[in-house]
């Protein structure tokens, strides 16, 4: 029985994307929450080879799943010698903007590099996690962030007072979306695609200084405009959640996840108690207390 971790989601409060690059990612800056709702990973050491064991038939267990090959780029990066055996526990939805493999991915990192008494520093860990994916190196700091570039560049941000104390509601309509349809289908957006800079630094600012309302009104994520036109429901489900008394209401990443904030736990549960009478019983679901 190895050592437990704990695999946090994250939900992108603002996902400004800037344009796209000569090297066709897209330029932007987001502002990402960690979510405590988990994947848990259990790590051993082994004496050799990497052994990745999950219970979802559509995850791949080889390269081309992603805490192989975070497991396969520690070693090689550190050059300790060695194997170790993974058991991922999958509780939180595939292809749902939630961050859920790239934070497998980095808590991989994270577990494999304490467990060998920390050969590499943040920045190494962080080099390593850019090259798995945009969103891994968020994952390294277990803290609200700004991130920039293709979403790798990461400034690790203190909690939002704002925001503490706060109920959210997570909601898979039971479809997942993938990340390279999303942003190739922006293309046919051009005010989505093409932000203006400067909103992340607003949103932070207000959510900091304890301006709940300010920092909300900056909410925004440019992928709702190709997701919502293929599935209007994600649409439907904010109106929902407003009228339910949510104080912001988002698709989170590429979706197809939606997120809603509220002041009261009771409210919080009776949204969710009252989705399948609208919508029928979502994909996954979870509440839960920033
Ligand atoms: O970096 P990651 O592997 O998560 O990206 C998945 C895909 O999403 C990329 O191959 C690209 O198509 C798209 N993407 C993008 N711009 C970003 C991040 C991702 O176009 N900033």
């Amino acid at each position: 029985m190895g050592r437990q971790w704990l695999s946090p989601c994250k939900v992108n409060l603002l996902l400004n994307i800037l344009g796209r690059r000569a090297d066709g990612f897209h330029e932007l800056e987001t502002v990402m929450q960690p979510i405590p709702v988990h994947d848990v990973l259990e790590v051993e050491l082994r004496p050799e080879g990497i052994a990745l064991e999950c219970g979802v038939p559509e995850l791949p267990v080889d390269r081309r799943n992603l805490v192989y090959r975070a497991a396969e780029a520690f070693f090689a990066a550190s050059k300790v010698t060695g194997g170790v055996a993974i058991r991922l526990d999958k509780r939180l939805p595939l292809a749902a903007g939630l961050g859920g493999g790239s934070g497998n991915a980095a808590t991989t990192l994270l577990a494999l590099n304490e467990l060998h008494g920390a050969p590499l520093d943040l920045r190494q860990l962080s080099e390593l996690a850019a090259a798995l994916g945009s969103d891994v190196p968020f994952f390294l700091h277990g803290k609200p962030g700004l991130a920039e570039g293709r979403g790798e560049k990461v400034t690790p941000l203190d909690s939002f007072a704002a925001l503490a104390g706060l109920h959210i509601v997570l909601v898979h309509p039971g479809f997942g979306i993938s990340t390279p349809w999303a942003y190739r289908e922006l293309a046919r957006f051009p005010a989505a695609l093409n932000g203006a800079p400067g909103r992340a630094r607003r949103l932070i600012d207000s959510l900091q200084r304890g301006s709940l309302s300010a920092g909300l009104a900056e909410c925004y994520n440019s992928l709702e405009a190709p997701a919502f036109e293929k599935y209007p429901v994600l649409g439907l489900f904010q109106g929902y959640f407003r009228k339910k008394g949510a104080l912001a209401t988002l698709m989170s990443g590429s979706g197809s996840a939606t997120f809603a904030l509220f002041g009261e736990r009771t409210e919080a549960e009776q949204a969710l108690a009252d989705f399948p009478a609208e919508f029928g019983t979502p994909g996954w679901q979870a509440i839960a207390t920033l």
